[in-house]
């Protein structure tokens, strides 16, 4: 099942890749994190983003241009999913969509965030004052435990889940 995910981020050549992502992320990968669970989708794709947790902090998403990089979703930051890391800020929505991209916070050379009123807030801006955008694309990297790697090994899967403690139930 996890592999089947990662087959989604990283081996666009696939059929089944190309239909999950057309027909039910509407092109953008970025919504798989995102989409509910539904009575209308396949038992395997329901499967698959009741899992989605497991995996997300190992899918990361580098972001060049941050057109297609989404601010509170995306596992783009070093805190990770900043829904998360956010979650306890009193507004923690900072007047920033849901979808937004994080090229649309980056205007005229300023990134257009409110002032920080929190410490997470706070190191959030110190980070984006060292991230500069460009024109090439954002792409995926697949990450285990600080080491990248352009393929899918279940052994190292399961080693580290196990270590984290997440995996014991597929065992
Ligand atoms: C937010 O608060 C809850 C309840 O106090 C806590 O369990 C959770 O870990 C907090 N989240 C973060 C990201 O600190
Ligand atoms: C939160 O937002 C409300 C209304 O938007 C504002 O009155 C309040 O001062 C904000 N609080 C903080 C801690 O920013």
């Amino acid at each position: 099942m996890l592999k089947l995910i990662w087959l989604l981020f990283f081996q666009a050549g696939s059929i089944w890749v190309g239909w999950i992502k057309e027909t039910v992320l509407s092109g953008d990968l970025s919504s798989f994190w995102t989409i509910q669970p539904s009575t209308r989708n396949s038992w395997l794709l329901n499967k698959l983003l009741k899992l989605r947790g497991e995996i997300y902090h190992w899918i990361r998403l580098r972001v060049r241009s941050g057109t297609s990089t989404r601010f509170w979703t995306d596992n783009w930051s070093p805190f990770g999913c900043l829904q998360s890391f956010l979650e306890n800020d009193s507004n923690f929505s900072l007047g920033i969509q849901d979808d937004a991209t994080v090229s649309s916070l980056f205007i005229d050379n300023h990134w257009i965030l409110p002032q920080p009123r929190s410490d997470k807030q706070l190191e959030l801006h110190v980070f984006l004052t060292t991230l500069e955008l460009s024109s090439e694309d954002d792409y995926y990297e697949w990450e285990v435990e600080g080491k990248i790697s352009s393929k899918y090994s279940t052994g190292q899967v399961i080693e580290m889940g196990t270590t984290n403690g997440v995996f014991l139930f597929a065992l």
